[in-house]
């Protein structure tokens, strides 16, 4: 499909995130290309984006590149340019070193320092002025993420015309953490400048609605908010703001239909070859990050061995741990941490050609995660802290035989909605260890009802439903109460 010049004002979509879904590649000669990156968010997004001359403002991941937009295949590929400073100040600073460890329970201490901050607001500013100057009139701009709150705000005052949606796809904290932020109010106020807030789960929205009650003195609904159900309310001046809870999901059905197909059984059937023929493989897959529990589950793991209730003659662990933000301290000091643990663990219990546990740390190709979450026996999901979850909506798209069991933290946003998992406290070792030890010696027919339980909530519930419930309420909220600007 043809795209309009790039540089005028025509997107009736327009889709803000932190990075754009491309991979940069740098060719021989030096030039650069691009490729499409299939995330969820995208492949779902992508038939609304064709639809509606859509374009997607991002960073393409690198320092220096990209000013002029591009043509994707299905839309317009906004790049905003970054200097080194700000990826230090902005993205790995106050993004991943200040907001993403206050948003996770502070569970390493966050880092708060002035520069971090003006970065942000500047970063956000470009962010929110290549959003304004692509928007067609009157169109709908969703912002996403905690690297971005302050766009819709700057937005709304640069295109009082556009619909602005925001979705936040970590957890917002408790009121209590939050005021430890220097600069609470102005988040909130960022915000605020949408037309709906969209949160995983409702105590993420009435978190909000609090602060915009206590901290700003905005009048706010009273009732309980619901899931994609019973919205609430801030009153903004002349406006008002919705808020909702949408948990994310992923492409269930694609999936599904790969999980089934003879290659992935094929595949699945060569990994648990090459891993020696263990009765049961257990696997981790997330990204390295202290967020993800994977310290627990190690340490879980190690002690389920020496208390001869996982026998490294048939139980195998494989931990595929994707790189992540390897220039923040707290991600370098965790590395060394899990890879230490791995060689304990290894030391005493592998042994020549039949390691414990096998540890990845490269991402890895998408057929090939299939085929290990296929194989997988049991799955190990132990978050201290994660808004959804998505690997553990992944593992039960591709267990179309019902086979597996799933060990899921209850600190998760998506134990509300797969009750039947192996749940378990990741504060408390005995906790993982006994769900662990379930999970491993489940009777067969309790595991499959448990998994077939759960896939009829994750293949009901995708990224596709996600998707639209936040943006059909979204346009439900144009022609409500209308601000002074007189849209
Ligand atoms: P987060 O957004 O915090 O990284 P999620 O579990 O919600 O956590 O999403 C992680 C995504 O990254 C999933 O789609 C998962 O398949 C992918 N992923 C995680 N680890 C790996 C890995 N080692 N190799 C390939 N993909 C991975
Ligand atoms: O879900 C949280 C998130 O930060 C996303 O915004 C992002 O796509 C993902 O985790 C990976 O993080 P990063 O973009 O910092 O590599």
């Amino acid at each position: 499909q043809a795209i309009d010049d790039p540089n005028t004002a025509t997107a009736e979509f327009v889709v803000v995130a932190n990075r754009l879904p491309v991979d940069v590649v740098r060719e021989a000669d030096g030039s650069l290309t691009w490729n499409e990156a299939p995330g969820g968010l995208v492949t779902a997004l992508k038939p609304i984006l064709r639809a509606r001359h859509g374009a997607w403002v991002g960073w393409p991941g690198a320092a220096d590149i990209g000013d002029e937009p591009f043509a994707g295949d299905d839309m317009t590929l906004v790049p905003v340019r970054l200097s080194a400073a700000e990826i230090a100040e902005y993205y790995e600073g106050f993004s991943n070193a200040s907001l993403w460890p206050l948003y996770h329970d502070v569970i390493v201490k966050p880092e708060y320092h002035r520069e971090w901050w003006n970065s942000y607001v500047a970063v956000n500013r470009r962010f929110a002025e290549r959003a304004a100057a692509i928007a067609a009139p009157g169109a709908t701009v969703w912002v996403q993420d905690y690297q971005l709150q302050l766009v819709p705000r700057m937005l709304r005052m640069l295109r009082p015309d556009v619909h602005i949606g925001f979705f936040l796809h970590i957890p917002f904290p408790p009121v209590e953490l939050f005021m430890q932020m220097p600069w609470r109010t102005e988040i909130i106020e960022g915000i605020l400048g949408a037309d709906l807030v969209g949160f995983h789960l409702p105590g993420g929205a009435q978190n909000f609605l609090y602060l915009a009650k206590r901290l700003i003195g905005y009048p706010t609904s009273r009732g309980n908010v619901g899931t994609r159900t019973k919205f609430g309310v801030v009153s903004v001046g002349f406006r008002s703001v919705r808020v909702g809870a949408f948990p994310i999901s992923i492409d269930s059905a694609e999936l599904d239909k790969l999980a089934r197909t003879a290659q992935t059984r094929a595949q699945a059937r060569a990994l648990r070859n090459d891993l020696g023929g263990p009765q049961r493989i257990m696997l981790g897959v997330d990204r390295l990050d202290y967020t993800k529990g994977i310290d627990v589950r190690l340490h879980a793991i190690h002690e389920l061995y020496d208390e001869g209730r996982l026998d490294p003659e048939h139980d195998v662990f494989v931990q595929l741990a994707t790189p992540s933000r390897e220039r923040v301290e707290s991600y370098k000091v965790m590395r060394n941490d899990i890879e230490r643990q791995v060689g304990r663990i290894n030391g005493e219990y592998g042994r020549v050609g039949r390691p414990a546990v096998h540890y990845i740390h490269r991402p890895v190709p998408r057929t090939e995660l299939i085929s290990f979450y296929s194989a997988a026996d049991v799955m190990l999901v132990t978050p201290l802290r994660d808004g959804m979850n998505l690997v553990a909506k992944e593992y039960l798209a591709c267990r179309p035989d019902g086979g597996g069991a799933l060990v899921l933290s209850e600190f998760t946003g998506a134990a509300a909605e797969l009750r039947q998992a192996y749940l378990c406290n990741p504060h408390d070792l005995e906790s993982v260890k006994n769900a662990i030890d379930e999970a491993v010696h489940q009777d067969r027919d309790d595991g499959r009802r448990r998994v077939r339980a759960m896939r009829r909530q994750v293949l009901q519930y995708d990224v596709d439903l996600w998707a639209r419930s936040f943006l059909e309420t979204l346009a439900g909220h144009i022609g409500v109460v209308e601000g002074p600007e007189g849209r």
